[in-house]
């Protein structure tokens, strides 16, 4: 699979409506949290509802490197006996972290401020991404990083000792690099403060409170200002997964451009970091609606119900609302094919340094399938085709990078020709399960022979 495997070209045919329930997968952010705190904290965490994408996976092998015994119990059910806070001990080997920037960014942060050197490496996609914006605020606790040009991985990282706590604003809208410094700020003597000027996902700040940590958050109307006090003694928790609106919004985004459809999705976080897509869609004037809205694990959980929507409208999508849907402007930018009108996106440069140039790739292979697409170094505009309007027909490269390979094959699904990717294997770093699931909705997906 992912980089690692022979490539899986995959196609997608015009399919009739998609119909059912659609049970998707854990959470990838919490789940990777799950694994990387619980070996942060002496005794049992267990964790129901883990993602087993390879991604998560990969940091769980990891956790069991730095000395933390990772166990399956049963299908995402898991447990991780914890070495403790500055507990890290001395990888034997290199890290591999796959295709996850998140996995090995928190990681990093992770062991960053306990003296143990340790190396790390991925995938041709994440040996690719910057990694100074987590080694730079590692320097200020002491950890030294080694790496290739560009802040490039493979990349060692020698731990500091004795490191005292900082006080670091965020240069740029980035979860992964705001919990990198409130996991090196475990070990790091007295208080860290990580200011934020754009809200990112909170699942770091809320699950850190959880297992004990004295963390406070405050709103000053202009930044976003963390406190958390070092050296804490973590409480193992028992933890259940909520469901990944990331994923949610593949079978949703179907439903909405596939003539007919119905689906329900259950049990879906809807966390204000992580919902804007489901705003502007229904801003778009798609048809989904929040059923059983509850409170589940301390976040607000909502069953989502999407139909066939042929009158949504082209938006132009607010630049503030950006964090909260970073990985669904792929899939967005589907939808907004089907639609009628522009939509305009803006203030998006962090998605060229996602999985792949996610702008590049989204428009390459929009173009390819017949849509018009113009973009500039942080934004990108879409022209919709109307409901019925997208001819498909195309292939696009899948970069290494799930959610571009997810994206074009719902494409495939309510366009007027098939449209293929040529790599569906990365969609198992989060979405292993995506092929039958979206089959079971009524979804034409078959994998190519080479
Ligand atoms: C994530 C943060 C985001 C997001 C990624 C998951 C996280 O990355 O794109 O899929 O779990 O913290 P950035 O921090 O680079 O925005």
């Amino acid at each position: 699979m992912s980089g690692h495997g022979a490539a899986q070209p995959m196609t997608s045919a015009p399919c009739g409506p998609l119909t059912g329930t659609a049970d998707v997968p854990g959470d990838k952010s919490i789940s990777h949290r799950s694994f990387i705190l619980g070996a942060l904290c002496v005794g049992e965490t267990r964790i129901t509802g883990l993602l087993e994408g390879q991604d998560v996976l990969d940091t769980g092998r990891a956790m069991q490197a730095f000395g933390a015994q990772v166990i399956q119990h049963g299908a995402g059910d898991w447990s991780v006996h914890g070495v403790g806070v500055g507990g890290f001990g001395e990888p034997e080997n290199i890290i591999d972290c796959g295709n996850s920037g998140t996995g090995v960014r928190l990681i990093m942060g992770a062991m960053a401020t306990t003296p143990i050197t340790a190396t790390f490496t991925g995938d041709a996609s994440l040996n690719g991404r910057p990694m100074g914006r987590v080694t730079d605020p590692m320097a200020l606790f002491g950890a030294q990083a080694f790496g290739r040009a560009g802040g490039r991985l493979p990349m060692t990282i020698v731990g500091a000792r004795d490191a005292v706590g900082v006080e670091y604003t965020v240069p740029m809208p980035s979860a992964q690099v705001k919990s990198a410094v409130l996991l090196a700020a475990l070990n790091a003597r007295g208080e860290t403060r990580v200011i934020e000027r754009e809200a990112t996902r909170d699942h770091t700040e809320r699950m850190l409170a959880g297992f004990g940590a004295d963390i406070a958050v405050e709103d000053t109307g202009k930044d976003r200002v963390i406190t958390l006090q070092g050296q804490p003694d973590l409480q193992p928790q028992t933890i259940a997964v909520p469901r990944d609106p990331s994923s949610a919004a593949f079978p949703v985004c179907a439903a909405l451009i596939v003539e007919g459809s119905d689906v329900l999705v259950p049990g879906i976080g809807l966390n204000p970091t992580r919902a804007g897509l489901f705003t502007t869609l229904r801003e778009m004037g798609a048809d989904l609606t929040y059923e059983n809205e509850r409170v589940e694990g301390g976040e607000p959980v909502a069953d989502l119900r999407a139909r066939f929507s042929p009158d949504m409208k082209g938006i132009a999508v607010p630049p503030a609302r950006a964090a909260s849907m970073i990985d669904e402007y792929p899939i967005l930018s589907i939808v907004a094919a089907f639609a009628e009108g522009v939509t305009d996106m803006q203030g998006v440069k962090e998605l060229r340094v996602k999985e792949s140039d996610r702008i590049d790739a989204m428009a390459k292979g929009l173009r390819a399938a017949g849509v018009t697409v113009d973009e500039g170094e942080d934004w990108w505009k879409i022209t919709g085709m109307g409901p019925k309007g997208v001819p498909g027909g195309a292939t696009a490269e899948a970069r290494l990078d799930h959610r571009i390979a997810m994206s074009f094959l719902i494409l495939g699904m309510g366009a007027q020709q098939a449209m293929a990717v040529d790599d569906a294997g990365p969609i198992a770093t989060s979405f292993p399960i995506f092929q039958g699931l979206m089959g079971a909705l009524g979804a034409d997906l078959r994998p190519l022979d080479g």
